[in-house]
């Protein structure tokens, strides 16, 4: 129906075109500026397609949430002309909406119900709004803290698949032009259709690497259940592994697999009598031998995995009293023979033992244990991670500065302020 009506129109029209036919060099001058017209618009789609397939392929290489919302800001920009460019996201919990990547601001905060980005997230629409201070949505606090001046917004929603507003996308002042158009709308809606795809998918890779963690954290705190303070031992460790991983440039995945095989060091004492674990002096000889068989036996509970996680976990757990003079346990292996990641795991381990209680010594200041690391450098410990330690030494003190507040206060469960980025 529609496209007779349509063809029924175009006839008439040409009926009329054609009683008033102008001269004939003028239909085909208007005709081609109109062929010409089209072409250009034609050729401006076709570049900011090229530009969106372009950052497609670049986005698929990224898994890292941070580094995908920065190209997907960077791209907004390029493709849509805008001066800046925003992705917020919805803490619903917190009721914010926040920003890492606020490209040439600071990191930005706003009221989930609050501005343009506020209404986009309650209608659960676009909005493109040409003057913003003629807006009564608008929210003027981040001009007013930025010195920025916006002027217009183009600002999209971010759904997840079950088509909840996850996030806004927004673009801010349309160079060259006043105000971004309807071809504007349809491009930031492709954008924010990709860029909710590749939140959501690295949203649900965080939640599953934090169920992972926790996971791990309380099952190998179900080993040592009798050492009151294990959970945050065991986080501490992590922290610190990580820290000096981080120090001796390991590439990001080694990193994320060393703080979460390293809480699961310890669990093979599990196997170790009660009574042994939890003695208030020194162990006697028997006992001794008894307490060195944990590596052994955690190692047997974590090894033929093909998860290379689990790889790493079984050998932290088998090597991480290993010395680097060879005078450790179990094997005496010596050096570079020891798997670097007990290397590691083996000094943060020490410094949190030395720097809290255990049942048979008390704790040591900051600076004591650090001395004590520091005269190990090359008997316990690998120089090369007592390098690192000194290094990152600042980092170090503000894991146990934060740990020692949520010990202050032991009728709150410790916060999980270890945070899988
Ligand atoms: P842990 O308490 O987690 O201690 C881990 C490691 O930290 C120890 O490994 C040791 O290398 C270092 N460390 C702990 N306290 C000190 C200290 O006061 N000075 C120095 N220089 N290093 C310290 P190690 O020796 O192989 O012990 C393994 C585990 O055996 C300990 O884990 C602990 O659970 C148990 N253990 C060791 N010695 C005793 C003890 O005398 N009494 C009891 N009840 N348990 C002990
Ligand atoms: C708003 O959403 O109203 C303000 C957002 C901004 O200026 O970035
Ligand atoms: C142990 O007693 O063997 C562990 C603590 C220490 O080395 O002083
Ligand atoms: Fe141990």
């Amino acid at each position: 129906m529609a496209a007779l009506k349509k063809s029924g129109k175009m006839t008439s029209r040409r009926t009329v075109a054609k009683r008033q036919s102008p001269p004939v060099s003028l239909r085909y001058k208007k005709t081609i500026q109109q062929l010409q017209n089209k072409i250009k618009e034609l050729n401006v789609w076709k570049h900011r397609l090229s530009m969106i397939l372009e950052f497609g392929q670049k986005s698929s290489a990224i898994t890292d949430l941070d580094d995908l919302l920065i190209l997907f800001v960077d791209e907004a920009k390029t493709v849509l002309n805008a001066d800046r460019a925003t992705v917020f996201l919805v803490d619903r919990k917190e009721k914010v909406l926040w920003s890492k990547v606020a490209i040439g601001t600071e990191p930005i905060r706003i009221p989930i119900d609050k501005g343009i980005a506020g209404s986009v997230v309650s209608m659960g629409r676009l909005l493109n709004i040409k003057e913003v201070y003629e807006d009564p949505r608008f929210n003027p606090e981040i001009d007013k803290k930025t010195g920025y001046r916006t002027r217009s917004i183009l600002a999209a929603p971010l759904r997840n698949s079950k088509k909840e507003v996850i996030g806004v996308f927004q673009v801010l002042n349309r160079k060259g032009s006043a105000s971004f158009d309807s071809q504007d709308e349809e491009v930031l809606t492709l954008l924010a259709e990709q860029a909710s795809g590749v939140v959501e998918n690295a949203q649900l890779y965080l939640e599953i690497k934090k169920i992972a963690y926790e996971t791990i954290i309380r099952l190998a705190g179900a080993a040592e259940y009798k050492d009151h303070d294990t959970k945050t031992h065991l986080w501490r460790v992590a922290q610190y592994s990580g820290i000096l991983a981080e120090t001796m440039g390991f590439p990001k995945e080694w990193i994320e697999n060393i703080k979460m095989a390293a809480p699961m060091h310890d669990i093979g004492k599990i196997g170790v009598p009660d009574h042994i674990i939890n003695k208030p002096g020194k162990l006697d000889p028997s006992e001794w031998d008894e307490m060195k068989k944990h590596s052994q036996y955690g190692s047997e509970i974590l090894k033929g995995s093909d998860i290379e996680l689990m790889q790493m976990s079984a050998s932290i757990a088998l090597h991480h009293h290993e010395r680097w003079d060879g005078k450790g346990y179990p094997n005496g292996i010596v050096g570079e023979k020891i798997p670097i990641e007990a290397r590691i795991v083996s000094l943060a381990d020490v410094f949190d033992a030395l720097t809290t209680q255990r049942s048979y010594k008390p704790a040591f200041s900051i600076e004591e244990s650090a001395t004590i690391i520091h005269s190990e450098s090359g008997k316990q410990f690998d120089p090369k991670v007592v390098d690192a330690f000194s290094k990152s030494f600042s980092k170090f003190v503000a894991i146990r500065e934060q740990f020692k507040k949520a010990n202050d206060h032991p009728g709150q469960p410790a916060q999980p302020i270890f945070v899988v980025k």
